[in-house]
């Protein structure tokens, strides 16, 4: 698909079928990183095809670390040990917030400065959360006004704090475990509210030893990491533009094969199952660490409901799917406790409110969150991804219920976590 590309999508009966969601994004970033400053050469099985992640790989290339994609699609990473080259150039984060604030832990303990620079969206993203524990720690960091990339890491040696971040953000604390791997003494990081903990189990998976206990993750400076061969799940998040594709038409049948089942992002099920959709999980398993599983999901009554506190946050980016299919319910949704999603690749509360309007639905768009009434119409319109793949995504589903033709601009966003994502939602869209 071409940049800046339109994608038009018709109205659909129907969900049916099987998809095969590519690799988690947040596990294949973190292995990716870890990998690099392990010993020895890394292996992964169904990495990540997103744009965000190949951004990650760029930057460790550039770091002095080699990588190669083997013939069977596999990803294999030399690694380099702990210390890594000093870039010649900027590191190009392109639209990925991960990649800017968890590489960013990595080299803040190393003895050479680096330049992390993004495009338009990530530009606007705050930086200030990772900066502040990193400084905290030793490194010295300089960005623009406001805490906005580029950003710049005059790196060296580190020493262990306790940090308690204001932001419940799994991207921050991984950023600042990493770091500690580095730092002398222990580092531990308590949450507002416990995110997504794919860092902590990553760590584990190479050989670190990390400690949990309720929302403190600890980590011990001066561990050594070994490579590892892994496979990397189904990424829940893609998997929910699908689950929702399907909760909107009563008799759709979907089968979404070994998808991430961990217990801090699983949360979208539950939610799910709650608003009507029904949901069977079969051959769990688990691999290092993490958990996965076959989801068949079956369309019923789509209900409405609540989401705030504890579970905003486990729902972070999946809000926008949840909300662009919320006219369809019977009772509507309302989402509250989300500022967090004022700041994440678009304005993501502005970016649904201003689409779901031009598809004529009624709407509340509140400071941190939204209301959304049930049993509404849309109609196709023509809608804008504000260049944010989530947001894309989300309204090319709502798209299938909606009387008309709907236009997408910007769809080549869907790139930056799913580059498949509408020819795989074309292959289960009965029409
Ligand atoms: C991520 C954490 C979340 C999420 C992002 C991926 C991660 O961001 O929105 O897509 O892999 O840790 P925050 O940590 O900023 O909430």
């Amino acid at each position: 698909m071409a940049a800046g590309s339109t994608v038009i999508v018709r109205p659909a009966r129907g969900v049916r079928g099987l998809v095969r969601i590519p690799g988690d994004k947040s596990i294949s970033h973190r292995y990716a990183m870890l990998a690099a400053i392990a010993e020895g050469t890394s292996r992964f099985h169904n990495f990540s095809a997103a744009r965000d992640c190949a951004s990650t790989l760029g930057c460790l290339r550039a770091l002095g670390c080699e990588w190669e994609r083997k013939e069977d699609g596999a990803i294999e990473v030399r690694g380099r040990g702990p210390r890594l080259s000093a870039p010649t150039e900027p590191l190009e984060c392109g639209n990925s917030g991960s990649t800017m604030r968890m590489l960013s832990g990595i080299l803040a303990a190393q003895p050479f400065t680096s330049e992390l620079v993004g495009d338009e969206s990530l530009s606007r993203r705050p930086m200030a959360r990772i900066m502040k524990p990193l400084s905290e720690m030793g490194a010295k960091l300089e960005a623009q006004e406001g805490g906005r990339p580029p950003l710049k890491i005059h790196g060296g040696s580190l020493k262990a704090i306790r940090y308690q971040p204001e932001v419940a953000s799994a991207q921050v604390k991984t950023c600042v475990l990493f770091a500690g791997f580095f730092a002398e003494g222990d580092t531990s990081v308590e949450e507002p509210i416990r995110t997504r903990d794919h860092g902590e189990l990553a760590l584990r998976a190479f050989g670190a030893q990390v400690e949990r206990s309720g929302n403190t993750a600890r980590i011990r400076g001066g561990q050594k990491l070994h490579a590892i061969e892994a496979h990397v799940p189904g990424d829940l998040s893609s998997a929910a533009f699908f689950l929702c594709a399907a909760a909107l038409f009563p008799g759709s049948e979907l089968t979404l094969p070994g998808i991430l089942m961990n217990p801090t992002r699983a949360r979208l099920l539950d939610i799910l199952i709650q608003m009507g959709l029904k949901i069977s999980v079969a051959q769990l398993e688990e691999h290092h660490g993490e958990l996965i599983g076959a989801i068949e999901a079956r369309g019923g009554t789509w209900k409405g409901g609540n989401i705030a506190g504890a579970d905003t946050a486990a729902l972070i980016d999946e809000i926008p799917v949840l909300a662009a299919a919320a006219p369809y319910t019977e009772n509507g949704l309302e989402v509250r406790d989300a500022k967090e999603l004022r700041v994440k690749e678009s304005d993501r509360i502005a970016a649904v409110a201003a689409n779901l309007r031009k598809m004529g639905a009624e709407i509340e768009e509140r400071p941190d969150g939204l209301r959304i009434p049930g049993r509404q119409q849309l109609h196709g319109a023509e809608l804008d991804s504000f260049g944010d793949h989530r947001i894309a995504m989300a309204f090319a589903v709502a798209a299938l219920r909606a009387e008309g033709e709907t236009s997408i601009r910007g769809a080549d966003a869907a790139g930056v976590s799913y580059p498949a994502f509408f020819e795989d939602l074309q292959t289960v869209a009965g029409r």
